[in-house]
């Protein structure tokens, strides 16, 4: 297992067995999940209530189940560095990683843009940030800067960013609308905003509905937001790698009005 994994696992070994038998985590085994519902069947919208273009916005993945983001069969499942690999990420390249959560990634792009990169690493929740700090400071690692957001704020610089990724994270924004408009505003022209999503279509990948997305339901979204739909990488066990990028020519009109930002 690389050091900085195992450090990882060691802290939140060390900070939360007792947070994370009172909370598992959101995303777990169909058998679990259907075990809960079985128990407690739950209403349409039961975590939000809150729908955008026909889809049901999921509950922000709380911090106490920080420990299933570095379950060790993550890497097996979710094969986070030839996930970079489709990347193709460079030295001296400024990534957001948005919802960072304890950095698990955040620390991977930190090598791959080398010392002249920079990661900035953002989070909604405070205690994620916290601990996403330790992990980068446990680690050694220096080009990483955590930030604490909103989900109407990124909290990063306009025009600044060559590449923002938020893997597992699109579908629990609650504010979509909002969070990409920020995003349009950070990236440079030509930079590109790459989505992680567990796969919809696919019944098989276990995890809870409205924890998956569909390539339709996600262009549907983003495109008219103001983002080019560019690649589809379909090569991980699980996950969708959509890539759209800004497009170097602003257009005069604004990014198309879906539905209104859900409140
Ligand atoms: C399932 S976790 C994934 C964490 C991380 N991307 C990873 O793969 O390990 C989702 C994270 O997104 C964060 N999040 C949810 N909505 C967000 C938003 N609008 N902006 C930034 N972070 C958000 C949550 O707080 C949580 O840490």
């Amino acid at each position: 297992m690389p050091r900085f994994m195992a450090s990882l696992l060691a802290l939140l070994i060390l900070a939360g067995p007792a947070m994370a038998q009172e909370a598992p985590p959101k995303d777990q085994p169909k058998e679990k999940a259907a075990a809960k519902t079985t128990r407690r069947p739950r209403p349409a919208h039961a975590d939000t209530g809150k729908t955008f273009m026909g889809r049901e916005i999921a509950d922000v993945m709380s911090y106490l189940g920080a420990d299933w983001l570095v379950r060790p069969e993550r890497e097996q499942e979710e094969q986070p560095e030839a996930m970079l690999d489709a990347l193709k990420i460079k030295p001296g390249d400024t990534v957001a990683d948005i919802g960072a959560g304890v950095g698990y990634t955040s620390a991977r792009i930190s090598k791959r843009v080398g010392p002249k990169g920079t990661v900035l690493a953002t989070d909604v929740q405070p205690q994620m940030i916290k601990m996403l700090r330790d992990n980068m400071k446990t680690m050694g690692i220096t080009n990483v800067k955590a930030i604490a957001c909103t989900p109407t704020e990124t909290g990063l610089p306009d025009n600044a960013v060559d590449l923002a990724i938020l893997i597992d994270v699109y579908h629990e924004c609650s504010d979509p609308v909002a969070t990409l408009k920020g995003i349009r505003k950070a990236l440079k022209p030509g930079g590109r905003l790459v989505l992680v999503e567990f796969r919809a279509e696919d019944p098989d990948v276990p995890i809870k509905p409205e924890h998956k997305m569909t390539v339709a339901q996600v262009k549907k979204e983003i495109e008219p937001q103001g983002f080019a739909f560019k690649e589809l990488h379909d090569f991980l066990p699980w996950q969708h790698i959509i890539i759209f990028e800004k497009p170097t020519k602003e257009k005069t009109d604004a990014p198309k009005g879906a539905e209104p930002a859900p409140k």
